[in-house]
């Protein structure tokens, strides 16, 4: 309800010029410190999925904070979790993708037998921005035989296109900010 929206949002921290100046930075970490403020997200995580629990098999979730509630969420939702890393953590076989950054590359590794073929998987991660990381989440399931059903995200940077830019799937976010 609008109280327990109100309370989530007021744990949200604001950090401007972080990482690099001209940056306003939402930091989602004191709503895990907080264990109102955790149960608040994964209700309202469970109850906006943008698809029905139906209609996907499996949660994979982004590195670093994509791991804090993509496992809380796949065990509610009684499906497994798969891990989307950064390059070289993984043991092979893996499958790789990398993605333009602000300045530079990263690239993202799955583990290639982890996703069965037509497995309909949604991607999860906390917060979206440009999309780039999401997007590329995206392709690597899809280079592994997998199905991306649809997105879920806790928070949504408001004017960048972000989840339009991930090509019409179902994706949903709690909180759009600025
Ligand atoms: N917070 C956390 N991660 C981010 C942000 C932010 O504001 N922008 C891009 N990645």
């Amino acid at each position: 309800d609008a109280k327990d929206a109100d309370y989530l949002i007021s744990l949200m921290r604001a950090i401007p010029d972080f990482p690099k100046e001209g940056i306003l930075f939402r930091d989602i970490m004191p709503v895990f410190a907080d264990a109102r403020g955790m149960a608040i997200l994964m209700d309202a995580l469970v109850s906006n999925l943008s698809i029905p629990n139906d209609d996907f098999d499996a949660i994979a979730g982004l590195e670093a904070r994509g791991f804090l509630f993509g496992p809380i969420l796949a065990e509610r939702l009684g499906k497994g979790f798969i891990a989307v890393r950064k390059a070289g953590k993984l043991p092979p076989p893996t499958a790789k993708q990398s993605y333009a950054l602000e300045y530079g590359e990263a690239t993202i590794e799955i583990e290639r037998n982890a996703i069965r073929e037509g497995e309909r998987i949604l991607i999860v991660d906390d917060l979206i921005a440009t999309g780039g990381s999401a997007g590329a989440a995206r392709d690597l399931v899809i280079s592994c035989g997998g199905v991306v059903t649809g997105f879920s995200f806790i928070v949504e940077l408001a004017g960048l296109d972000g989840i339009q830019s991930l090509g019409g799937y179902p994706a949903s976010s709690l909180l759009t900010m600025p």
